[in-house]
């Protein structure tokens, strides 16, 4: 095994698109059955199911679903496996779904064939253009009514400002729906069974002009068929490995997820064109999968469900190497090495420790609470993974506690909370009030909870007079302490004691970026 076989990728899609569907049936034709099913399960039907695998048991932390690794041998390829990371797919937005997008090296981005390209869509896929990840489009639910073809792959051209590249066409959707045809390999994936509504059967043709298609397709079908898939091929580029794997190109499949039809055309596109894992960017320079010592970094932190227990899960990514279990690994600024005893792999079938795991690889770290998100861990610690951000919160509010005495536990929890990425936290250089950045709105219920269950403190949020955030840094110290001495009221530090100047509008922002020119005002922050 070496890293070539890995295919480390998330799905984005906005809320509803189906791609809980879709995680599904990749995983139930990757061979994970069992999971099939159960990927939608949520809470308590969630943790109980997860009850076979042990750490779940002794430490009750769930990390069913956040990483699912899957294997299926391909012709010619030979046996490739798939790491799908879950991007949480909530209506709002998280740092955590923009952090887990740092980890992947390819994306599917689900469509509904109704809706076309919908809010969310659109944002993680600005994301995903930062790092150029190279993005797969899968037109799902054609077996309803939905938008024209032609309408929907222009909308992904013009909104996207990509090239796309149908590789598959719908025969009809929705009443007229009869098959999907695959461009490239000229195969007809069929209705079969009963209800006649799922993928069964799969004919190969010479080509659209084959004879044969006419007996297969309703005459009206067929017809449809040949004029929309010549105009397609003809109108659009031709698929080209290196433009899609730069992140200028995006190759479609139509399909449903819901029916499994089209979804062994994806699989099978994940394994044949996506991107094996890339160098990674770092300091001082990028490190290539190849390299030998091993290296990876942390871009999620999941805590324990069970608030009796302060355990948590590291996710790290590897990017060099040849991990081995009880490996020594030292996470960069922090000095101790850790040995890494009892790491989680994700196999989806068995869910046991790892022995071993490569490049592209997801490592599950339990921990006390000593690994935090965006660090580098390497066997000697010499370099540092850049380009996992903190995002400039979107929502201040200012923390207001109802049991004074509870200040330590609510300092605990908010630094707590601020290391799993879940809220930032800020510390005003005046006045007693902390403040609580997120960049969506669900972020401050679950904060509240949280501080309720785990920490016991009750606490409420108030609106902060300030309405935006900015870390600040300048190249001359003096520059800096100027600005900061002169700006006392508005200045806080974050968790890691940087300065960020809270502002009260973004207009506010650029005003005062005017008038400091030496001062540089970041919307993120690397870590
Ligand atoms: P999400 O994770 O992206 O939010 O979407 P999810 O898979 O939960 O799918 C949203 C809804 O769309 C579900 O229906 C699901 O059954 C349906 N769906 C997904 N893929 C397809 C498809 O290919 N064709 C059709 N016709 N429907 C599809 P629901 O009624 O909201 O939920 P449920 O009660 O069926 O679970």
């Amino acid at each position: 095994m070496t890293s070539s076989d890995r295919r480390t990728f998330a799905i984005i899609s906005h809320p509803d698109a189906g791609k809980t569907t879709l995680t599904e049936k990749l995983l139930l034709f990757g061979g994970a059955i069992h999971l099939a099913g159960e990927v939608k399960a949520r809470g308590a039907a969630r943790r109980a199911r997860s009850d076979w695998m042990k750490i779940e048991q002794q430490r009750g932390i769930s990390v069913t679903s956040s990483v699912m690794t899957f294997e299926r041998a391909f012709d010619g390829l030979g046996d490739i496996t798939f790491n799908l990371l879950d991007t949480p797919g909530h209506e709002d937005f998280s740092e955590d779904t923009y952090r887990t997008l740092t980890a992947v090296d390819s994306a599917v981005m689900v469509i509904d064939a109704a809706k076309g390209i919908e809010p969310q869509t659109r944002k993680l896929f600005e994301v995903c253009r930062l790092r150029n990840v190279p993005i797969i489009t899968f037109v799902n639910k054609v077996d309803r009514e939905g938008r024209d073809a032609f309408a929907l792959l222009d909308e992904v051209a013009d909104m996207l400002a990509l090239d796309v590249c149908p590789m598959t066409w719908p025969a009809g959707m929705g009443g007229q729906f009869e098959g999907i045809y695959d461009l490239v390999d000229n195969r007809l994936l069929l209705p079969e069974g009963d209800s006649r509504e799922f993928q069964g059967k799969v004919e190969r043709f010479t080509g659209l002009d084959d004879a044969r298609l006419d007996s297969v397709l309703s005459p009206e079908g067929v017809a449809r068929l040949r004029e929309e898939a010549e105009l397609a091929m003809a109108g659009y580029e031709p698929f080209d490995a290196a433009a899609y794997r730069a992140g200028d190109l995006t190759p479609v499949y139509f399909g449903s997820a819901l029916k499994e039809f089209g979804v062994d055309s994806l699989i099978d596109a994940i394994a044949r064109h996506a991107p094996p894992p890339r160098p990674q960017p770092a300091e001082p320079a990028p490190v290539d999968p190849g390299a030998g010592e091993v290296t990876g970094f942390v871009f999620k932190v999941q805590a324990n469900m069970d608030p009796n227990h302060r355990d948590r899960i590291a996710f790290m990514r590897l990017c060099s190497g040849t991990f081995k279990r009880g490996m020594k690994l030292t996470p960069t600024g922090h000095g101790k090495p850790i040995a890494i005893h009892s790491p989680i792999l994700f196999f989806a079938r068995e869910r046991e420790l790892a022995d071993e795991a490569f490049p592209g690889d997801i490592i599950g770290i339990p921990n006390h609470g000593t690994l935090r998100v965006g660090d580098t861990l390497s066997e000697r610690a010499a370099i540092r993974f850049t380009g996992l951000p903190n995002f400039a919160p979107e929502i201040l509010r200012r923390v207001v506690l109802k049991d004074p005495t509870k200040t330590k536990q609510l300092r605990k929890a908010l630094d707590d909370m601020a290391e799993e990425g879940v809220t930032q936290v800020f510390y005003p250089e005046i006045g007693s009030n902390w403040i609580i950045g997120v960049v969506g709105q669900l972020q401050l219920d679950v904060l509240l909870s949280r501080l309720d269950a785990e920490y016991k403190v009750a606490a409420g949020l108030e609106p902060a007079p300030f309405d935006t955030a900015r870390w600040v840094s300048a190249a001359d110290p003096g520059e800096l302490a100027n600005f900061m001495d002169l700006n006392r009221s508005s200045m806080a530090k974050d968790r890691d004691g940087n300065p960020v100047f809270l502002a009260k509008s973004a207009w506010e922002v650029g005003y005062v970026a005017e008038r400091y020119p030496a001062v540089t005002f970041a919307a993120t922050r690397e870590r």
